[in-house]
């Protein structure tokens, strides 16, 4: 258990944030001229989303958005983490900007900063305009080039107020959950669409970075990945060998070439895929970054799986740890590991954890409210694990909570609930929880001592 003198090592100013995407908690799919995402299309293949659920009302956040900042000022946050919704902005992909789509942003952002809290923004979690998908999607170079004109767009109406800026969420899950294992958008198994998918996604990070920071000059620009610590479940040689496999294709294949380290030779040959590289583009993708966000939920301990698709290896279930209701192995190391190796094996400067979180089944008692004391254990956990890294040397700048709220976890529907905020999807009734509650009094308690 963690009381307030374990957190007395995280800096000051330290970010308190909260963390959404667009899709999971917007709504709003057909309004003001969004044009339908990958996601719309994923969520209305038979079978693919839990409970045939959709984005499609999620949490009305498109018209609530005002009830939502007001929860951010309760829980005392400084940031808010959200995404921009490129099919909202673009609905063509690339084309015509759609006025009412930027506006949407432009009155979020004003309203935030009215209440005191920094806006953070993601340019893609996961919503691919259908109509690039129609166009060949992420394994299509010409995707990444598009991407770059969205991202100017964004900037250049939002970078006065906006300072921020996130190229990718995950690309990790964009590329191999959406490209090789098929249960995420836009479901496809296929090595080598997903290859390309992952070099057209770092290149399109590359080309992003370099236009918003060409269309607002005070830009802070970042990428969000979630990455993994890495062990094998035993020490036969053979697990040994997938573990190294696992760490290559989940932490080295994104961080060597974005410090310029170019892809790693191993998963090239794991992989057996040439990439699409035109010359001058590992520069590109290697854009000095102002700041590297970590999205961290579990550890991986893995066996080797020759029979499974790359990188031939799968997770073991460890049933003797604690799991969350998502049942991911609970480990609060993991993120303090992570966060050294980034500072030591990829010189970091400055770090944030963008997402960090667990769900629960939780449910509004008779008297309104919602106990989820697992949910504030992870939390108080997970904050020490910070306090521990920065100790050690992370420069670890600040926190964001995944989620605000209850919301869309993907191919898991609604069921799963990751919110500080519990969300009742009948009646849209946001509530506290009590992981809410104690969160509003760390961030106040770690104030206090500045
Ligand atoms: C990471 C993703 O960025 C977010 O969209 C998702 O809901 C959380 N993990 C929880 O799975």
């Amino acid at each position: 258990m963690t009381d307030a003198t374990d957190l007395a090592s995280l800096p000051h100013p330290f970010t308190w944030g909260v963390a959404t995407s667009a899709y999971q908690i917007e709504g709003a799919a057909t309004e003001d001229g969004r044009s339908p995402s990958i996601w719309d299309t994923f969520c209305r293949t038979p079978g693919m989303v839990a409970g045939g659920d959709t984005g499609d009302v999620a949490c009305d956040h498109y018209h609530r958005w005002p009830e939502d900042i007001a929860l951010m000022k309760e829980l005392g946050v400084d940031s808010y983490r959200f995404s921009i919704a490129w099919p909202r902005v673009l609905p063509g992909g690339d084309g015509p900007v759609n006025a009412a789509g930027l506006a949407f942003y432009d009155q979020l952002v004003d309203a935030l900063l009215e209440a005191g809290i920094t806006p953070n923004a993601t340019l893609y979690h996961w919503d691919l305009p259908q109509a690039l998908q129609d166009r060949g999607g992420w394994p299509a170079r010409e995707t990444a080039e598009h991407f770059a004109a969205y991202a100017a767009a964004v900037a250049e109406r939002l970078g006065d107020r906006v300072h921020q800026w996130a190229t990718l969420n995950e690309p990790l899950c964009s590329a191999w959950i959406g490209h090789l294992e098929g249960r995420m958008a836009p479901g496809l198994t296929d090595i080598g669409a997903a290859v390309h998918a992952s070099y057209h996604l770092l290149l399109g990070h590359g080309l992003a970075t370099q236009a918003i920071r060409a269309a607002a000059p005070a830009a802070e620009v970042g990428i969000v990945n979630n990455l993994s610590p890495v062990e094998p479940a035993t020490s036969r040689p053979e697990d040994v060998a997938a573990a190294r496999r696992v760490d290559g294709h989940t932490n080295r294949w994104w961080l060597d070439p974005l410090h310029g380290r170019g892809f790693p030779a191993d998963m090239l040959e794991v992989y057996g895929v040439e990439l699409p590289e035109q010359q001058g583009d590992l520069a590109v993708i290697a854009q000095p970054l102002d700041w590297l966000g970590l999205n961290y939920y579990f550890p991986a301990h893995v066996t080797d799986d020759p029979t499974g698709p790359p990188p031939h290896a799968r997770q073991v279930h460890r049933p003797a740890q604690r799991h969350t209701g998502m049942d991911w192995e609970i480990d609060a190391s993991g993120l303090e590991t992570l966060l050294l190796r980034l500072t030591e094996e990829y010189g970091a400067r400055r770090l944030y954890v963008t997402e960090n979180g667990s769900a629960y089944p939780d449910t509004v008692r008779a008297d309104g409210t919602v106990d989820d004391p697992e949910r504030a254990q992870y939390l108080r956990e997970h904050l020490a694990a910070c306090a521990r890294a920065v100790r050690r040397g992370a420069p670890l700048a600040g926190y964001y909570a995944w989620s605000l709220m209850d919301n869309f976890e993907w191919a898991y529907g609604y069921d799963k609930r990751f919110g500080l905020v519990h969300v009742d999807y009948t009646t849209q009734k946001r509530t506290i929880k009590g992981s809410g509650r104690l969160y509003a009094d760390l961030i106040g308690e770690h104030r206090l001592r500045a």
